[in-house]
């Protein structure tokens, strides 16, 4: 399957089950002095997700490119460490303005990959927010999960650093919920397809897809400091780059072997006559 095929199909999956297909919004955001660049797919949505705008859909689907080189989200001093970092990115996203919530959102990312794409469910791990002094344990999410189809053992709980979503300082946020894949050659190999590789170092195991529950804004307060605010409806963010689950469905180890991004760097090398 081409890279071109996968986001087609992403699309097409969504919109089949109600969502409004929407188009990538620019790079440079149009309306947000927080933000350098769009960095997420749920940027173009975030007056939607805090109550300040209405659409006529509540439920939509993108792939929106992004760029992350500086800000919150910056992965540019990653980029020629890692075989899955490279600053600008599609990204995949489904979203729900108030619509459906966390038990609908897993349901679909495990039906799309699990029984749309085929991937092998023994090299899918499952992180879920395991609480903090300020928000609880994501309880709900590790059992949704399990009732999909995951092995409670591949369920884990992570801090606030990886499965708490927020896009800036400010704006909506929430816990999040990720699926990773390990990319190894030995999944029946406990030894090697196992947890700690899970936002562990390296590349044996990567995160494809992150799903977020939106239920806060994140406010500035004038004596200092931030509060959380409860958003008008709880609501669904997810981003799954276009790049990486290409990889794992063209079962290369690199975003850069992948037919979306292997012939800039063939073009790039023949004009540069480096081979
Ligand atoms: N906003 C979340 C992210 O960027 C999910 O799309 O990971």
């Amino acid at each position: 399957m081409t890279g071109s095929e996968i986001r087609q199909r992403f699309l097409d999956f969504f919109e089949q089950r109600g969502h409004k297909v929407v188009h990538s919004s620019p790079l440079l955001p149009a309306n947000d002095p927080t933000l350098l660049f769009t960095n997420a797919g749920m940027n173009q949505f975030k007056d939607v997700f805090l109550g300040n705008e209405k659409r006529d859909y509540t439920r939509a689907v993108s792939s929106q490119k992004c760029i992350r080189a500086g800000g919150k989200h910056n992965d540019l001093d990653e980029v020629g460490k890692t075989a899955r970092h490279h600053t600008f990115f599609e990204m995949l996203g489904n979203f729900s303005f108030g619509d459906y919530f966390k038990e609908d959102a897993i349901k679909f990312a495990w039906q799309f990959l699990v029984d749309d794409l085929g991937l092998e469910v023994n090299r899918l791990w499952f992180s879920v927010f395991e609480g903090d002094e300020e928000v609880g344990p994501d309880d709900e999410a590790r059992e949704l999960w399990i009732k999909a189809g995951a092995a409670p053992d591949r369920v884990l709980g992570f801090g606030r650093k990886d499965n708490f979503w927020q896009m800036g300082d400010t704006g909506p946020c929430g816990p999040c919920s990720e699926i990773h894949y390990y990319m190894g050659d030995d999944p029946d190999d406990p030894s090697k397809n196992s947890p700690e590789w899970v936002n562990g170092p390296g590349d044996t195991t990567m995160e494809i897809w992150n799903l977020v529950f939106m239920q806060y804004n994140r406010i500035a307060l004038d004596e200092g400091g931030f509060l959380l605010e409860p958003l008008p409806a709880p609501s669904v963010d997810t981003g799954m780059g276009l790049e990486r689950i290409t990889a794992v469905m063209q079962k290369v180890k690199n975003n850069y072997d992948t037919d979306l991004l292997r012939p800039l760097v063939e073009f790039t090398a023949d004009r540069a006559e480096i081979r």
